[in-house]
C-alpha cells in the first residue's frame, strides 16, 4: 500500500460509497470463534489491517481461517494449539484485540499469553480492568520478563464484577470469558455499545445464555459447550460518521451505503446542529452540506449512548468552518487531541486545554483524565505536509486536506488502513483529486 497521498484540495466529495462490517465487532467476533467446537462463518468482514492481524493471531493458535467468498471468513477452531510469546509478540502488531483472546484461550488451552499491546497512541491504555476481571473468574496472572502469562489451574467460575468505567474492551473480556465459566456472572457498569450488543448476538447464536438489564448490567449463565455461528457483522458506524463529516467539510454530498440510523442517533443530532443535512434511506444515509454557514456546538465524548470518542476527530475539522466558538470535551481517553497540532498548521484555530474546562451546560460528569479543545471558526484551511498519528486523527487529516486550499502531503497512511476499508478507492469514487506515493 502507498505510504503517502498528495491531495489537491478544494473539490467537494460527491457520490456513493459503502461501509461494511464494523472493525470493532468483526475483530471481536473472530476471537469468539475460538470458543466454538465447530467452524464459524462471519459475513461482511471489512478488508482492513486489524482483521489481518487477528487472522494471523488465530492462525498462530491453530485456527484455520479461509475466505469462501468476498467479505466472508470461515474460522475453524477445531485444532486449537498453544503458541509462544515470540510468535504472538511478532504478530500482535498495532492491535488492541489480542488481549481479548484470554478467556477463550483459558477455556480451550488452560493458558493465555498477553503480548505487548498496540492500538492507537491516544494516551495510557491500561489493562487493569481486564486483569481484575480475569482474576475474579479464578485466573492466575503471572508477570515475567517475557510478558503476562495467565492460567486457570482450577477452571473458571462465574463472578460478580463491577467495572470502574464502562470499558468496551473489558466488557468484551467478561463476555468472552463468562460464557463458558461455571455458574452465573453479573457484570455491572458494562459498556453497551451497539458492537457489544452484536457480540452478544454472536455468542447467543453459539449457544450462550446472556441477558441485559436497563442499568448497564449484563448477566451471563455459563454453558458447557458452544458451537460455531453464522453472522453478518453490524455496519461500521464510526466509518459512516467519518464520511458524513467528509461531506460537510468538503461542501459535498455523500451517500453512505450500509449506514444505519439507529446506531448513529447521537451523531446525527450533532451533525444537524452543526448545519449538516441528512436523509435516511433503507440502504444507507445521504449526508450533504446544504449551503449557508455552519454553526458552532459544544460536545462531550462519552460511552454509548453518548457522543463517541471516535467521532470527535472528523467533527473537529468541520467545526473549524463553523461561525463561532465550539468546545469538544474528550472524556474517554486522556490524550486524544494530539492530532489537532497538524490542523493548526493548516490554519485552524484550536486551543487544547490539557486539564479540561469547566462548563455549566455539561451532560457528562467531569472525569479526571479529560481534555477540552476550543475551536474558533471559520478559518480557511491551507495545504501542508502532515504525518498521520493514528486511525481517526489520520482520517481527519485526509478530509482537512480535501477541504484546504492548495496541495497537502499526508504521510504514514498505515494507521488509516487499520480501520478504513479501501479508503483510497473510496476517495477516488467520490471524485477527490490526489496522487499516491510509495
Ligand atoms: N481503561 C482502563 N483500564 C482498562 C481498560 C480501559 O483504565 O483495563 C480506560 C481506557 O484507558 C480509556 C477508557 O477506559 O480511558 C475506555 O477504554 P475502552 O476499554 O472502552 O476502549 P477499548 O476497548 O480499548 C474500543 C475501541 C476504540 C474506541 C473505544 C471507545 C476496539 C478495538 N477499540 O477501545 O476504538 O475508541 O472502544 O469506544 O474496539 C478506534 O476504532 O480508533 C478505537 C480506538
Amino acid at each position: 500500500m502507498a505510504d503517502t497521498i498528495v491531495i489537491e484540495g478544494g473539490k467537494p466529495l460527491r457520490g456513493r460509497i459503502e461501509v461494511r462490517g464494523a472493525k470493532n465487532l468483526a475483530t471481536k467476533a473472530m476471537v469468539a470463534a475460538l470458543l466454538g467446537d465447530t467452524p464459524s462463518l462471519l459475513q461482511d468482514v471489512p478488508d482492513i489491517s486489524d482483521v489481518t492481524i487477528v487472522t494471523r493471531m488465530l492462525n498462530a493458535y491453530g485456527v484455520a481461517v479461509s475466505s469462501p467468498a468476498e467479505g466472508e471468513l470461515l474460522l475453524d477452531p477445531v485444532n486449537v494449539a498453544r503458541t509462544h510469546f515470540d510468535t504472538i509478540d511478532a504478530l500482535a502488531g498495532s492491535s488492541r484485540v489480542p488481549i481479548l483472546f484470554c478467556g477463550p484461550l483459558l477455556h480451550r488451552l488452560g493458558e493465555a499469553l498477553i503480548p505487548d499491546l498496540g492500538g492507537c497512541r491516544i494516551g495510557d491504555r491500561p489493562i487493569d480492568f481486564h486483569m481484575d476481571a480475569l482474576r475474579a473468574f479464578g485466573a492466575i496472572v503471572d508477570k515475567s520478563y517475557e510478558g503476562i502469562r495467565i492460567t486457570a489451574p482450577n477452571g473458571l467460575h462465574g463472578a460478580n464484577i463491577e467495572l470502574p468505567f464502562p470499558s468496551v474492551g473489558a466488557t468484551e473480556q467478561v463476555l468472552l470469558t463468562a460464557v463458558r465459566a461455571q455458574g452465573v456472572t453479573e457484570l455491572k457498569n458494562a459498556a453497551i455499545e451497539p458492537e457489544i450488543m452484536d457480540l452478544i448476538a454472536v455468542l447467543q447464536k453459539m449457544g450462550a445464555i446472556i441477558w441485559t438489564e436497563a442499568n448497564r448490567t449484563i448477566f451471563i449463565e455459563g454453558v458447557d459447550q458452544l458451537s460455531g455461528y453464522t453472522h453478518r457483522a453490524i455496519s461500521d458506524r464510526n466509518e459512516a460518521a467519518s464520511w458524513a463529516a467528509a461531506a460537510l467539510v468538503t461542501q459535498g454530498d455523500i451517500f453512505v451505503g450500509g449506514a444505519k440510523q439507529q446506531d448513529l442517533l447521537t451523531f446525527l443530532n450533532v451533525f444537524r446542529k452543526v448545519g449538516g443535512a441528512f436523509e435516511v434511506h433503507e440502504d444507507g444515509i445521504r449526508f450533504w452540506h446544504p449551503g449557508g454557514p455552519l454553526k458552532p456546538v459544544q460536545v462531550e465524548t462519552d460511552v454509548h449512548p453518548g457522543f463517541m470518542t471516535d467521532w470527535q476527530q472528523p467533527l473537529i475539522v468541520a467545526l473549524t468552518q463553523a461561525e463561532g466558538v465550539s468546545i469538544v470535551h474528550e472524556t474517554v481517553y486522556e490524550n486524544r487531541f494530539g492530532f489537532t497540532d497538524a490542523l493548526h498548521q493548516m490554519g485552524a484555530d484550536i486551543v487544547v486545554h490539557k486539564d479540561g474546562l469547566e462548563s455549566v451546560t455539561r451532560r457528562v460528569p467531569r472525569r479526571k483524565l479529560e481534555q477540552a479543545a476550543v475551536i474558533t471558526g471559520p478559518t480557511p484551511l491551507h495545504g501542508a505536509e502532515v504525518e498521520v498519528p493514528d486511525l481517526r486523527g489520520g482520517f481527519s487529516y485526509l478530509i482537512a486536506a480535501l477541504a484546504a486550499d492548495g496541495v497537502s502531503r499526508v504521510t504514514n497512511l498505515g494507521p488509516i488502513a487499520r480501520g478504513y476499508e479501501h479508503f483510497v478507492e473510496k476517495l477516488e469514487a467520490l471524485g477527490a483529486d490526489f496522487t499516491l506515493e510509495a
